[in-house]
């Protein structure tokens, strides 16, 4: 049997490896960059940012036959289903259909930027990854400029939280992917950080010894 099954991402149809996320899928066979900040190909999915949110869709099958069901134009019956879905999250799927460029997908994207950005300080100017952040980069694409957020309410965490001797962590500006935990304990094989608390009170910490 083929490894390979067929997908389509934004009418742009290919033959891609089976098991791969769509995330992963869209990028390498068509070209088609879906915005992330939590997931990395080298680690385990956790759909934790929400960034990557899709419509997923299935052609449609006449349950007794299991046939494809046709649109009058001959082309087939695609069910997107009733909400979006995280492209870092789904495996392909023959005959799948992602779109990415719909409004649906377009107001989940500005609300995550807006969401993250209530509790993110404006270090910008000052933050040494000023220039090459994702965070920024995402948020001058698909941010929607305005905030429904009142500044005053914006949350202030510790900025020099020491996890060991040489790692210190700005809790500011941790937008809480869990790259940093996963990373610890999927490639090093030392998971000495991890989540505390839920919520907005979430942050990383470490109770290890000796520390990160
Ligand atoms: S990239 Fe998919 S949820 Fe974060």
């Amino acid at each position: 049997m083929s490894d390979f099954i067929t997908i389509t991402v934004d009418g742009i149809e290919a033959q891609v490896q089976k098991g791969m996320t769509v995330v992963d899928a869209a990028k390498q066979y068509m070209g088609v960059d879906i915005p992330v900040f939590c997931h990395h190909p080298k680690l385990e999915p956790v759909g934790m940012c929400r960034m990557c949110l899709i419509e997923v869709g299935m052609p449609e099958r006449d349950r007794a036959t299991g046939a494809i069901l046709q649109n009058e134009d001959g082309t087939a019956k695609i069910n997107y289903g009733r909400g979006l879905q995280t492209g870092c999250t789904v495996r392909v799927a023959d005959g799948m259909v992602i779109r990415t460029t719909t409004k649906p997908v377009d107001v989940a994207r500005e609300a995550v930027i807006e969401f993250l950005l209530t509790s993110h300080p404006l270090d910008c100017p000052i933050c040494d990854k000023g220039g090459e952040c994702p965070l920024q980069n995402l948020t001058m694409k698909h941010g929607e400029g305005t905030t429904r957020f009142d500044y005053n309410d914006k949350i202030h965490n510790k900025k020099h939280v020491p996890l060991g001797d040489l790692i210190w962590l700005d809790r500011e500006r941790c937008i809480q992917c869990g790259r940093c935990t996963r990373y610890q304990a999927e490639i090093a094989g030392d998971p000495v950080i991890g989540f505390h608390n839920r919520g907005r009170k979430l942050e990383i910490v470490t109770n290890s010894d000796p520390r990160l």
